[in-house]
């Protein structure tokens, strides 16, 4: 006999949302400050973490509770003085979104009724806050890498239409970007088969961004000698330094050749949405695709990437196909322009940050996150012992001590020292063969006072561990 209940009650249900809730509320509590250290696993999650697969099940309050505790010695990126990487910073509202999508757990693959309407509605906003198009299409995907390997993909239908079924039929092809281009774009072109051989980098101009004149006579040349230009990608804020490339050099670059231009916003594009660094980001509304992940710089959790086109035909003519689990009708799935097929309602926590907080809010958390950079660059500029790789394009800064010595191998072992310490955490970077530490501000906990904190901890370490050295 079956039974007529759920396989999977969990019991008390209630009193254990009560509880996850108050989890939760600690945590956001947690890192309304930074804290002091960064605690280390202990040996009660070193057995916790070792144990085998439980056969029969326990407490849901006590598991809660456990995992709660291997979260707190884990890294997190939502604390203030989280300096290491672009990431994300657990917006509290999206938070609940996502705990609200996962439990609704929408398909968006399929028609999936007003959530399709949603998603639809998220793009047509981040595209008019970042300027791309009041009127945007695309979709919500898993990440940066699979926004722009999606692009990349109706790139190359549309250079070459008939790829998808045929291959290359021995057409050459190459993919132009910034040296500084994420390493996702490579990554692209050797999935997609072009090659990462045939990624075309320029020498890096003043603005360590892309020489247009360098990139149209790269492509003028591979067209003279055969070889199909598949896209350029501009990189709006590049993740080692911020640089933004030329987009509306590039564009004019592209449209009369007719190369697909594709826009890696992935972490710099919402800043275009502020007065202060909008003027950057000119020639936007030219590009064909653009990336911007709301999960780094728009601050909701991991993950959500969202892949902005003007003409979702190209996508569709990417990705469409007929199965027989999945008839279409009239009409086309979502499947139909998505390089994912199971996906997330990702959309929805964004939704609700834009509903809760307002466009003009994130706008000018964006804008504080780049004064953070600036007020750092000025804080080490007037100080003798640092010196520092450039003046930060967006939010990111890369700066390091100026040691006697072997200033290289210092500065990696004063991240390393930093992050031990764990008052707060910058991880090191090698730009023009050089370490550095960078810092990146992406954070919207960060206060004045976590910025000013950096000099202070960062001298200190460093000269704790030149004196360990006898130096
Ligand atoms: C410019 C840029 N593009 C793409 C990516 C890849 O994004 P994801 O890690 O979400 O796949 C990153 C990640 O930092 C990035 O900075």
């Amino acid at each position: 006999m079956m039974s007529a209940e759920p396989s999977l009650p969990l019991p008390a249900r209630e009193d254990v949302l009560d509880h996850a809730a108050r989890l939760i509320l600690s945590a956001w509590r947690s890192f309304d400050h930074a804290r002091p250290d960064q605690p280390p696993p202990a040996d009660r999650h070193r057995e916790l973490l070792g144990r085998p697969l439980p056969e029969d099940g326990s407490d849901a309050v006590a598991a809660l509770d456990a995992a709660a505790d291997v979260l707190d010695v884990s890294l997190a990126q939502s604390r203030p003085r989280y300096f290491a990487y672009i990431g994300s910073s657990g917006l509290e509202i999206g938070v609940l979104g996502d705990a609200l999508m996962a439990s609704h757990d929408v398909n968006v693959a399929v028609s999936a009724g007003a959530a399709d309407l949603l998603e639809a509605q998220v793009i047509r906003w981040v595209g008019q806050f970042v300027g791309f198009s009041g009127n945007a299409h695309g979709l919500l995907a898993a990440g940066g890498t699979i926004s722009n390997l999606t692009a990349l993909t109706a790139a190359r239908e549309r250079a070459l239409p008939g790829f998808r079924q045929h291959g290359g039929a021995g057409h050459r092809m190459a993919l132009y970007c910034s040296a500084e281009a994420h390493y996702s774009v490579r990554r692209a072109a050797e999935v997609l088969g072009i090659g990462g051989a045939n990624v075309r980098t320029t020498p890096l101009d003043e603005r360590r961004a892309i020489d247009p004149a360098a990139c149209a006579a790269a492509i003028d040349a591979d067209l003279a000698a055969g070889v199909v230009p598949i896209a350029v990608v501009a990189t709006a804020g590049s993740t080692l330094t911020g640089a933004v490339d030329r987009i509306d050099a590039l564009a004019d670059v592209c449209a009369p050749r007719g190369v697909w231009l594709h826009v890696d916003g992935a972490y710099g594009l919402p800043a275009a949405a502020t007065a202060r660094a909008s003027e950057l980001f000119a020639g936007l509304r030219r590009a064909d695709s653009a990336t911007v992940d709301a999960h780094k710089w728009l601050y909701v959790p991991k993950s959500c990437s969202v892949l902005l086109v003007h003409d979702p035909a190209a996508l569709e003519q990417a990705f469409s196909h007929h199965e027989g689990y999945i008839p279409h009708g009239q009409q086309l799935h979502a499947v139909d322009r998505s390089l994912e097929y199971s996906r997330p309602l990702s959309a929805l926590k964004l939704w609700l940050a834009f509903t809760t907080h307002g466009a003009r809010a994130i706008r000018a958390a964006i804008d504080r996150n780049l004064a953070e950079a600036e007020l750092l660059a000025q804080l080490l500029r007037a100080d003798d012992g640092f010196e520092l790789l450039m003046d930060p394009p967006l939010s990111v800064v890369c700066f390091r001590p100026r040691t006697g010595g072997d200033r290289d191998a210092h500065t990696h072992a004063l991240a390393d020292a930093i992050a031990t310490g764990g008052r707060l955490l910058i991880a090191p970077a090698v730009a023009d063969g050089a370490t550095w530490l960078r810092a990146c501000f992406v954070n919207h906990r960060t206060t004045e006072e976590d910025v000013r904190a950096i000099p202070g901890v960062v001298r200190e370490v460093s000269d704790g561990l030149l004196a360990g050295a006898g130096g």
